[in-house]
């Protein structure tokens, strides 16, 4: 029981924290990692966490059906496919977005666990969001129509229950940091819809866990600490007295400078620190989120934003599937291929 929740406990927790031996002598700092992309289910990812608490409130409420939103290379569509499957549901992923022209990456996983995926092209009149609102709702009455109970999840799984998963992990890794025999540390993950941060830093203020939350946003955004100021108040009012929590404004430390100006964008910089990670601690990162958190590390630790000598936890948030999407496997066939040998 969680402020007042519960869950469905499908992920055998913790994750490993894990030294990064070679990557911590190179850059001068200590360097840990979570590995939650090592969840079961689908080929894991973080998503997993806040479908534990989601799966148990649709199953309370009687559905027998997931649907969720994304775009086309959804890790959060693919994940929350499996937990529909895995307990015996149906499901369905809506995106407004083109068809990546082959079946693979995310997609392939999703058509493996026979989930549909409903792609809705744009029209170029009417706001994604809308066409997204309109989709959402024909594929639900659609369904509803044969029998199914719809359970409706938002993006990113990140509403108010979704916090719950992190705020668990904080906890989790605050033993394993202790356990290491580590003071306090920092902590980085990558932040798209900011569930999995959200997460972590009600945990940490909650819980007055000796740990520092720096985000860093794989998306441009206007303002994103007024975001998470408006996400939390929503999370405060859902919680009410469970949740009687201040955070100060400025602990909302959520780094837009290293967003590489759009969203799952093909970059040379995250390639090359995912190279990094992989030729170092043969561990693979992936091109949208946690190879782009990761290049913002590198670059903190360059910039001196993060201090030689500190400690630091690097989320791995899972989302190695995207390593196959089209627009990212081209380029790195091409950097890579002088790694490929034939021999005739
Ligand atoms: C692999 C991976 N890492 C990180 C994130 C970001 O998590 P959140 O949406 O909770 O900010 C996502 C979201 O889809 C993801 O798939």
């Amino acid at each position: 029981m969680l402020l007042g929740r519960e869950k469905i406990d499908f992920l055998h927790l913790p994750t490993p924290l894990e030294y990064l031996t070679n990557i911590s002598e190179d850059l001068g700092i200590n360097l840990y990692i979570k590995r939650d992309d090592l969840t079961p289910l689908a080929m894991g990812g973080n998503k997993l966490r806040k479908l534990e608490y989601l799966l148990k409130d649709a199953k309370d409420q009687g559905c027998t059906f997931l649907l969720t939103v994304g775009g086309a290379q959804t890790n959060h569509g693919r994940l929350t496919m499996a937990v529909a499957r895995k307990y015996g549901m149906r499901g369905a992923i809506v995106c407004v977005d083109e068809y990546p022209g082959e079946l693979s990456a995310n997609l392939l996983l999703d058509g493996l666990m026979g989930c549909d995926v409903y792609l809705k092209k744009e029209d170029g009149i009417h706001s994604s969001g809308r066409l997204m609102h309109e989709t959402v709702a024909e594929v639900t009455a659609a369904e509803e129509a044969k029998g199914e109970k719809v359970y409706s999840i938002p993006l990113g799984g990140s509403n108010e229950l979704g916090i719950l998963g992190y705020y668990e992990c904080a906890q989790e890794l605050a033993e394993q940091v202790k356990e290491a025999g580590i003071g306090g540390c920092r902590i980085i993950c990558p932040v798209g819809s900011m569930g999995t941060y959200m997460g972590m830093q009600v945990g940490i203020h909650n819980e007055k866990l000796p740990m520092h939350l720096t985000g860093i946003s794989i998306m441009p955004r206007p303002d994103a600490a007024a975001e998470a100021e408006e996400y939390f108040a929503r999370c405060q009012a859902f919680y009410g007295d469970d949740l009687k929590l201040e955070i100060n404004p400025e602990d909302w430390d959520i780094r837009c400078d290293y967003d590489g100006g759009a969203y799952n964008n093909p970059l040379k910089e995250v390639r090359d620190a995912i190279y990094y990670m992989a030729e170092k601690e043969a561990l693979i990162l992936d091109p949208c989120y946690t190879g782009k958190a990761f290049a913002g590390l590198l670059q903190m630790v360059k910039d001196g934003k993060i201090a030689q000598g500190e400690n630091v936890v690097f989320m791995h948030t899972g989302g190695s599937p995207g390593i196959s999407t089209p627009f990212h496997r081209i380029e790195m066939e091409k950097e890579r291929e002088c790694y490929m040998h034939i021999i005739e």
